[in-house]
């Protein structure tokens, strides 16, 4: 019988390609305070510094590639036979490059940009600044990042929270447990078997019936192995 999955992803499943996670040690909150970079009042009172932050983690993305983690997720959403979500808090373009198709940015993508003004959103791959004109209506001066700050509403939630009720797998990997609505997604689908796969145990590990612990390029791909045979 046709299985239904989710799989949530958080900083973890990119740390190997060289991308920093947030709460690790040396991680970016660590050198960076989220009331500073992270939240709308903060980019109303000082955008250039709220562009910098993400300027140079929109740069590095230049510097980094999808790894075997990424990859094993693509493939297995081509042999998987039932429904397929993956759902991303990263707002890295690694899912992507490496060839997932139904993947959702909960928290908005680096190489995104919205206009406050007209309400576009538009790729964008170099450096933002507050004397960027927008390249629909030309009002300079609104353009920010397309990030979900601390405090705005995570995208697709609908959309999410469907695919939750009806999932016969929930899967989070690389993700600490630390942010909501994202860490409460195991508790909101019962009928599921939940797997975790992590680093280490997250905050919310308890509510797993399966965990793997490693390092996520290497025991995704062996998870996902395991999944398709099953
Ligand atoms: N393989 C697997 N797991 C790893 C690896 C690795 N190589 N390296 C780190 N991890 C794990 C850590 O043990 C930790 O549990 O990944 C997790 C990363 O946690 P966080 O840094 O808290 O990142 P994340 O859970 O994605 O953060 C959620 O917080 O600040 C916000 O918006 C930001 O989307 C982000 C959200």
């Amino acid at each position: 019988m046709k299985k239904n999955i989710v799989i949530l992803t958080g900083a973890g499943i990119s740390a190997e390609s060289g991308l920093k996670t947030f709460r690790d040690n040396n991680g970016l909150w660590e050198n960076h305070r989220v009331e500073d970079v992270a939240t709308p009042e903060a980019f109303a009172r000082n955008p250039e510094l709220v562009h910098r932050f993400y300027n140079l983690r929109r740069l590095q993305l230049n510097e980094v590639e999808p790894n075997a983690a990424h990859k094993a997720l693509a493939e297995l959403e081509k042999a998987w036979q039932g429904d397929f979500l993956l759902v991303s808090q990263n707002v890295d373009d690694l899912h992507k490059r490496a060839g997932s198709k139904k993947l959702l940015n909960m928290h908005g993508q680096l190489r995104s940009i919205w206009c406050t003004s007209c309400d576009a959103k538009m790729n964008w791959e170099n450096e933002l600044t507050q004397t960027n004109e927008c390249p629909r209506c030309r009002v300079k001066g609104d353009l920010r990042p397309d990030i979900v700050w601390f405090g705005e509403m995570p995208y697709y939630m609908d959309e999410i929270y469907e695919a939750l009720n009806f999932c016969d797998y929930f899967v989070a990997i690389g993700t600490s447990g630390n942010v909501y609505p994202a860490a409460g997604f195991v508790q909101m689908c019962p009928q599921a078997h939940k797997i975790e796969i992590n680093k280490d145990a997250s905050l919310v590990s308890s509510y797993f019936d399966e965990q793997w612990i490693g390092p996520a390029s290497e025991q995704v791909p062996t998870w996902a192995r395991k999944i398709l045979n099953s």
